[in-house]
């Protein structure tokens, strides 16, 4: 896990993309938020809340791979861009708008969470 420290600011610069390897993700604690970043194979981005919303596994150590995170404890699977859940009832996760700098570096922001595209329930 990488701590960052808590901002008002509405965007945070997480530090260099290469600290996460592609096709994996890392979990990051923003002040009492943890959010998963996750690094596609084709350049892509993806932020979501680092646990699952069926019995908080950690998705930043699930598998990845287009477009899509399987939790590593149930194999529950998500779409990284929306959070929906695919193929089961769980709530959909929380995602964040994430880019990359120009010099590489994540540009995460929190305060500006795209709402569930699916609100589901537990099962
Ligand atoms: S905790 Fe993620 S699928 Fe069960």
């Amino acid at each position: 896990m990488i701590s960052a420290p808590p901002s008002t600011d509405r965007t945070l610069n997480l530090g260099p993309i290469e600290q996460i390897p592609p096709g994996e993700g890392r979990r990051f604690q923003i002040g009492n938020v943890p959010v998963a970043v996750f690094r596609a194979r084709d350049g892509q981005v993806f932020a979501t809340q680092a646990l699952c919303t069926h019995k908080a596994g950690p998705l930043a150590d699930g598998i990845m791979g287009a477009g899509k995170i399987v939790c590593p404890l149930h194999s529950y699977t998500f779409d990284l861009a929306t959070g929906a859940p695919l193929g089961h009832t769980c709530k959909a996760l929380k995602t964040y708008p994430v880019s990359l700098s120009a010099d590489g570096d994540i540009l995460l922001s929190i305060e500006g969470q795209r709402p569930s595209s699916r609100e589901g329930k537990q099962p």
